[in-house]
């Protein structure tokens, strides 16, 4: 009676099994139609699975249509893994949906499903080795030792936690799953059959297995098997080290082999109506050989294009955060952009502007909640500045972004120093609220009336009187200043001493913005932006400023000290999340040049645009090899001795990048210079760091100094 009033064209789901699910008062179906032609022989079953099976299936939201007086969904159902019908962002999203699912399917408490009785009880492992190979034997036609030696090494590799239970659904596949017409939502999972109870990693390993294919899948490298697992992983609440998902894995090749197996048995015999039937046959031996192969393993990945992460000695907990903010970054922060943007485009002209807007705070709350938070401090986070480079990278792709997980300067920089250098009144008063991200801070170094690129000629003066010091001076580039949420500043200025050198006459001091004689005198702009989002970059004038003299950092005359141990790692950190940024530039080029055309052609057939792409990928690769080569020498040898790393870094990158958002502005014609794309104000971001932390000049001097010091001691070395 329900078939009579769906509306086929409107819900079929391609060639695949038309599948439907209906509502009907507290009912839920699930109709699949049988499709026309041949198909394999387990596929093309009618059911109504409401009937058929225990749960029907598994209908997690509930989203409905009116369609005459029935209530209908309908859905899509992928039949190719690599889901060649969306493109690579909604892919990745499905594929996540679909773990997320799992690890849902797998949190359920049986008892109060009422399913306790459901399984066979603690061995599914063990049940599973012997009723595949039952199976296979069966349906042997051939003898493949591989087949034997994968099922012996099963048979005697059974995980010690075979007594694990929960929900399993047995043949959990994306095209079993399905999936909200328009979004990344799963509605159902069909196919229960095989659903009993078990160990929940096979059918993690079952639902991943195909990364691992013989031949490797065409196109899915995104989400990697690494995300995947992550998140699944994140959902449930457990640890991403399995020490035993190698058995699994060699479990689903088995189990495949096994099927492939017995779907060549039926053909056989005349039974299997599949026109390729046949060659399963030929499947059977690769499957089980790559079983054996990953039996062996103990560790997985998927992906091989991040050789830099190899190349330089990435740690695992890096890699599993770094993972966990790509993740983040895709979930919550690129969906993000577009509510931040009209925040300022409807701010403006006002005050406001200067206030965050609320979809940032809501970021940072979740970011804190998962743990994503002060990754630029290794004692916090016990990341090295290898691993924190690479999250940087990431975060650097979105200009409002390191915020979000509390890694935006200059509060990194000014933790920094209260973490290394503050006493213990200091870290309580100001430290602990800026790591929770209560609080933010400026840094007050650069002065209008002195080059303060020589920091020796800083003039604001800090004067000690009685118990406190009185501090008197202009300083100008405070950036984030502007925040409302701005309560102090480190202000650095000069603390005379004629008995002591140079460069032990200036001292750093903490001043709340609060204090009488501090005073907000104008933003600056860059290329005509005020930057609000960053606080923005003042003008700040120091009138009789008094404050304790506690207040000092690490005692008078030692500024220079501290700015050396200020600025080290966080010139990386910034380096990568210009590489980052640049990475998103050369993303919108490609998408330009392949979108328009001109003169007959694409954009990218011009043989110019082409190797413009080229060479930026070229600019891109060069500077992140370099600053990880920093990063890893910061790690292994520190701060010091990696000075000229960090110096040739320094100079090196903002180049590269700035040359490749000069790439993407020119393949977007006017548009690229208008603020309908990012690369505009990201040009006028990266050219300041040519400026700001010392300008290329010096670091050039620097790098230079450096060299001929290193040439002498060869010279020296020779003789
Ligand atoms: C967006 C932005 C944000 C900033 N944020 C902060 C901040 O938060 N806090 C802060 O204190 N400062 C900040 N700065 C300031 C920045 O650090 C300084 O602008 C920078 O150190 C250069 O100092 P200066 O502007 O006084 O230039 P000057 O010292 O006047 O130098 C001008 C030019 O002289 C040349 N030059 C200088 N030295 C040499 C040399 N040895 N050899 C050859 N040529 C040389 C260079 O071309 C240099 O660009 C920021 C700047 C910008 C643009
Ligand atoms: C499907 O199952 C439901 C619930 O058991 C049953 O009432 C209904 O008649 C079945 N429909 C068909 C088409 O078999
Ligand atoms: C072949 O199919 C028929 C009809 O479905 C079934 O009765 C028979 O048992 C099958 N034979 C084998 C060997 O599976
Ligand atoms: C001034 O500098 C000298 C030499 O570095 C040092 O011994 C002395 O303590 C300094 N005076 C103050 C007040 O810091």
């Amino acid at each position: 009676m329900l078939f009579v009033l769906l509306n086929l064209s409107l819900c079929s789901s391609g060639q695949s099994n038309p599948t439907f699910y209906l509502r009907k008062g507290e009912k839920a179906y699930v109709l699949r139609k049988k499709p026309h032609g041949p198909l394999l022989p387990r596929a093309h079953k009618v059911s109504n699975i409401s009937q058929k099976y225990q749960f029907t299936a598994f209908v997690l939201a509930p989203e409905i249509y009116s369609c005459t007086s029935l209530h209908l969904l309908c859905g899509r159902i992928f039949r190719d893994l690599s889901l060649p019908e969306v493109g690579p962002a909604e892919r990745s999203a499905l594929y996540i949906a679909m773990i997320e699912t799992l690890a849902q399917l797998h949190s359920f408490d049986l008892q109060s499903l009422g399913l306790q009785e459901y399984g066979r009880g603690p061995g599914y492992c063990r049940r599973q080795v012997s009723t595949w190979k039952r199976q296979y034997d069966a349906a042997a036609h051939t003898d493949i030792p591989a087949m034997n030696q994968l099922a012996e090494w099963l048979a005697n590799n059974l995980p010690a936690d075979d007594n694990e239970e929960t929900l399993i659904h047995g043949d959990f596949r994306i095209d079993n799953i399905i999936f909200h017409p328009k979004e990344a939502r799963v509605l159902a999972v069909l196919d229960w059959e095989l659903s009993t109870t078990g160990h929940p990693l096979a059918d993690l390993a079952y639902a991943t297995m195909f990364y691992f294919w013989p031949t490797s899948l065409k196109g899915l490298v995104n989400p990697s098997f690494e995300e995947l697992i992550s998140i699944y992983c994140r959902c449930r609440g457990i640890s991403t080290t399995f020490s035993n998902f190698n058995f699994f894995l060699a479990l689903s090749f088995f189990k495949m082999a096994g099927i492939s197996q017995g779907v060549y048995a039926r053909y056989l015999i005349g039974n299997a109506s599949a026109e390729n039937s046949h060659e399963f046959a030929k499947m059977v031996q690769p499957l089980a050989e790559q079983g054996l192969e990953l039996s062996k393993r103990s560790s997985f990945s998927s992906t091989h294009d991040r050789i830099s992460g190899e190349l330089f000695h990435q740690s695992k907990k890096g890699k599993e955060i770094l993972l966990k903010v790509k993740q983040f970054m895709k979930q919550h922060v690129y969906p993000a952009e577009k509510e931040i943007i009209e925040y300022y485009d409807r701010h403006g002209n006002t005050e406001e502007k200067w206030k965050k807007p609320p979809v940032l705070e809501r970021l940072k709350e979740m970011a804190k909640a998962e743990g994503l938070w002060n990754l630029f401090l290794p004692d916090v986070s016990g990341l090295g500045q290898l691993d924190y480079a690479l999250i940087a990278e990431e975060t650097g792709k979105r200009f409002f972004a390191p915020e979000v997980f509390n890694c935006h300067a200059p509060d990194t920089g000014n933790m920094e120093v209260l973490h290394m250098y503050g006493t213990e009144e200091q870290k309580k008063e100001w430290l602990e609220p800026l790591l929770e991200g209560k609080i933010s801070s400026c840094f007050c170094m650069t002065e209008p009336d002195v080059a303060s690129s020589d920091a020796t000629n800083m003039r604001c003066s800090i004067e000690r009187d009685g118990n406190s010091y009185v501090i008197n001076g202009k300083k100008w580039w405070s950036s984030g200043a502007g925040n409302p949420n701005c309560k102090v500043a480190i202000v650095m200025g000069k603390t005379k001493n004629s008995s002591a050198s140079r460069y032990k006459q200036h001292s750093m001091i903490l001043v709340p913005m609060d204090t009488p004689g501090v005073k907000l005198i104008r933003p600056l702009s860059v290329f005509g932006y005020l930057d609000e989002i960053h606080g923005g970059h003042f003008e700040i004038h120091f009138n009789d400023v008094r404050v304790p003299a506690s207040n000092i950092i690490l005692g008078e005359g030692r500024g220079f000290e501290i700015a050396q141990g200020r600025l080290g790692p966080g010139r990386i950190h910034h380096c990568m999340r210009s590489i980052g940024a640049a990475e998103t530039a050369l993303e919108i080029m490609c998408q330009r040049a392949a979108e328009r055309e001109t003169f007959g052609k694409k954009l990218y057939h011009h043989e110019v645009v082409a190797h413009w792409i080229a060479e930026c990928r070229l600019s891109i690769e060069q500077a992140r090899l370099l600053t990880l080569k920093t990063a890893s020498k910061i790690d292994t040898l520190g701060n010091r001795r990696a000075r000229k790393e960090v110096a040739m870094t320094k100079v090196v990158v903002p180049r590269a990048v700035l040359k490749v958002i000069d790439c993407a502005i020119q393949v977007c014609g006017g548009g690229g210079v208008s603020q309908d794309f990012p690369l505009a104000s990201l040009f006028a971001y990266i050219r300041t760091l040519r400026l700001a932390d010392g300008p290329d000049e010096v670091h050039l001097s620097t790098i230079a100094r450096w060299e001929l010091l290193d040439q002498s001691k060869k010279l020296t070395a020779k003789i």
